[in-house]
């Protein structure tokens, strides 16, 4: 897809990023909650943000992907210190290349933050999930109930 702008999320996109949840949640991709308020604070106002990036094509939201610090008591379980990933791309624009931009962004705020690796956790079920973060060059490091782990070492 030609064009597509990457930029850091502000409070005024958490509607959009609501609608882009709601599109995944539509298509059978989601369980977790998708509203305004979920948006607002677990990406654009999360207190573990490092970066919340979205992906814009002619005006309109395609996308977004976040990445957390990964705190004490984590929900992933994943190593103090590190990055945790996610990806949300709305169904009518995916395997358009929107993911890959993303990432090449919040790889460059991972390595402005010195994060030693990234945690992505997918549901074990979730094939283009794991395709994606697979080729993003992500690899499987441990296993919890119903999900893969993996990882990304920043070198
Ligand atoms: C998974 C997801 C993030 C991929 O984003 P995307 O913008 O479609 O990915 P891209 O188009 O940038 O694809 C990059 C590469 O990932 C792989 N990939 C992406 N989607 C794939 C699919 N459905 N099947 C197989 N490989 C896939 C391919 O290698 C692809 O490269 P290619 O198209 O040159 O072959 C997106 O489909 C999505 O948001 N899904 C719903 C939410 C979700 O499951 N998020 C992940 C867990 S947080």
């Amino acid at each position: 897809m030609d064009s597509i702008e990457i930029r850091g999320a502000i409070l005024a996109d958490a509607e959009s990023i609501s609608v882009v949840l709601r599109e995944i949640a539509a298509a059978g991709k989601r369980s977790k909650p998708s509203d305004v308020d979920f948006a607002r604070q677990h990406y654009v106002n999360d207190p573990d943000r490092i970066r919340c990036s979205i992906a814009v094509h002619d005006g309109r939201i395609l996308g977004f992907q976040s990445l957390k610090w990964a705190v004490e008591g984590n929900p992933y379980g994943a190593p103090v210190g590190w990055g945790v990933i996610g990806t949300h791309i709305r169904p009518s624009a995916a395997r358009c290349g929107v993911g890959r931009a993303l990432f090449r962004e919040t790889l460059l705020a991972a390595r402005d933050h010195d994060l030693p690796a990234i945690d992505a956790t997918i549901a074990a079920t979730n094939a283009e999930g794991l395709a994606y973060y697979a080729a993003m060059g992500f690899v499987d490091y441990r296993q919890v109930d119903g999900a893969r782990c993996k990882r990304f070492s920043i070198t």
